[in-house]
């Protein structure tokens, strides 16, 4: 599958060692068909604004970042300054620093602070996934309709069909796959890719 996906530039891929070097963190980067992915959808979609929650080191906001169209923003919400100074290191050195806007602190507060008005074109969901359902029910009203709402690890690895699996992440995220299954203003659809990818798009 990698073979055959158009492969990372070199800013990527100097992101992606910068990442790996961090140790046990590094897994939580989107892998590359992923970015890859977020680029072509993103360009697709052509989003005037977009929002990413759970920035991490900024892989997956610079494959967002640099598909959007001429005047398109991003907004990334993430609490760790160490590893999103990382990230602002790399949307300079990819030339997108003027188009990405970061907020350090917790997500739930930083989407409560925003206008309660369909303004997103995209948003990117992959952050803390207990929380998950929280910031679901923030982003819906704040997407424009025919937005696109993109949900990471939604198969935690394959844990959330594992009946007798109660850790509070693969839990949340079960909750939260049933509650989007569920709701009536998106239509929705659970990828195989990577670690399980759902698309959801707010209903006109
Ligand atoms: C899985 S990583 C994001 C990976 C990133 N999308 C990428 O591809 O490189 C999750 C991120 O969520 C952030 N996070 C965790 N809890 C948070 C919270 N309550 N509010 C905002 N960000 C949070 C972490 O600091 C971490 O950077």
């Amino acid at each position: 599958m990698r073979s055959h996906t158009s492969p990372p530039d070199p800013v990527r891929q100097e992101l992606a060692r910068r990442t790996a070097a961090l140790g046990w963190a590094a897994e939580m980067q989107v892998p590359t068909e992923q970015g890859t992915f977020l680029s072509v959808l993103t360009a697709a979609v052509a989003p005037r604004r977009a929002i990413e929650i759970g920035t991490f080191t900024g892989y997956s906001s610079l494959c967002i970042a640099r598909a959007l169209p001429p005047g398109g923003q991003l907004l990334c919400l993430d609490i760790n300054d160490e590893w999103t100074s990382i990230a602002r290191e790399y949307w300079a050195k990819a030339g997108v620093d003027d188009r990405v806007e970061l907020r350090l602190g917790p997500a739930a507060q930083t989407l409560a602070a925003l206008p309660v008005e369909p303004t997103f074109g995209l948003a990117f969901l992959d952050a803390d996934k207990t929380s998950y359902i929280t910031y679901y029910e923030q982003l819906v009203p704040r997407m424009l309709p025919g937005g696109l709402i993109l949900v990471d690890n939604v198969f935690q690895y394959g844990a959330v069909v594992e009946e007798h699996n109660t850790d509070p992440s693969v839990s949340a995220v079960r909750r939260f796959n049933d509650h989007l299954a569920d709701d009536p203003r998106v239509e929705s659809v659970m990828l195989p890719l990577a670690d399980g990818l759902t698309i959801a798009r707010r209903l006109p």
